[in-house]
């Protein structure tokens, strides 16, 4: 009988694997009277083909979480899953890779270099990969993203809301699993912003990327299909079909939560706000 080397019906697995994955992750920033706690066994899976918002109130952890699920900080301990890989027992330079050839970025504050076109800033991923740019991909999130009289432009030439699509054109040129922006629109206007976050929706539901957001702004988080709320390093709520209402509630819920005294600590129910359909 011819034996297969692989586990029964591996793919089924596969397939129904989130695009980002974490289990009693976390956090412990310090030692001793200084150790905080940033991250505490946080749970969560990201579905692949989503787009998802992580809200909560300011050093609730998202930002850590977002580095721990990116492979930019290590956890202290639990896991974390980019699909069916473990990225919490790699060494340093799979680590560096993995980042490179599978995860994309965008930042707050853009990170283009000043010295580069907007086009080799869009295709610095691909030659530090030694890769060919797909031309054809290029041109679909050039003319996505409105850039096409720009790819000439130096950044100092660019508006903000114009840099920021080159930084999410960047962050996608190498079709990586998962996107990861930490409050992509903080340094934008409403306009710019509006702009950046319909294209983050698009590049998931008409390009098929995978989306995870860090923002304060309720209207923001709602271009997501879900938000996941973080207060004290844990989950505290999940939300579907987010609105600005439903999420702005989940906020408040929070906040109501966080203000008895002497309220123990683990005891944080979970908020679950759902709004009525989808946009
Ligand atoms: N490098 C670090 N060293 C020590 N403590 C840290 C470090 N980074 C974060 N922290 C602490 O961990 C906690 C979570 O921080 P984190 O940056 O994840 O919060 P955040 O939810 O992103 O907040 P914000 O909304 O202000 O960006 C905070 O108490 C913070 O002070
Ligand atoms: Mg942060």
């Amino acid at each position: 009988m011819h034996t297969s080397p692989r586990p029964a019906d591996p793919t089924a697995v596969d397939a129904a694997a989130p695009a980002s994955r974490a289990r009693a992750l976390t956090k412990v920033y310090g030692t001793g009277a200084a150790a905080v706690r940033a991250l505490d066994a946080v749970d969560v899976d990201f579905a692949s083909g989503a787009f998802t918002a992580i809200m909560g109130p300011s050093g609730s952890g998202k930002s850590t979480l977002m580095h721990l699920l990116a492979g930019l900080d290590d956890a202290t301990s639990g896991t974390v899953h980019l699909g069916t890989t473990e990225i919490t027992s790699l060494g340093d330079d799979a680590l560096t890779r993995l980042r490179r050839d599978r995860i994309g970025f965008v930042f707050q504050s853009f990170n283009l270099l000043p010295m580069l076109t907007a086009e080799q800033n869009v295709l610095l991923p691909l030659d530090l990969a030694g890769r060919a740019p797909d031309r054809a991909w290029l041109d679909t999130l050039v003319a996505t993203l409105g850039l096409q009289a720009r790819m000439t432009h130096r950044p100092s030439e660019l508006s903000g809301g114009q840099q920021q699509r080159v930084a999410i054109a960047r962050a996608l040129i190498a079709q990586p699993e998962v996107v990861f922006a930490d409050e992509p629109t903080g340094n934008l206007d409403s306009r710019s912003g509006a702009e950046v976050l319909s294209f983050l929706r698009r590049s998931v539901r008409e390009l098929g990327r995978t989306v995870i957001m860090v923002t304060h702004d309720p209207t923001a988080a709602a271009y997501a299909d879900r938000v996941l709320l973080l207060a004290d390093g844990r989950i505290a709520g999940d939300i579907a079909d987010p609105s600005p209402e439903s999420v702005l509630a989940g906020l408040e819920g929070l906040r109501v939560l966080e203000a008895p005294a002497g309220t123990p600590t683990g005891a944080t129910p979970v908020v679950d706000v759902t709004a009525g359909g989808r946009r």
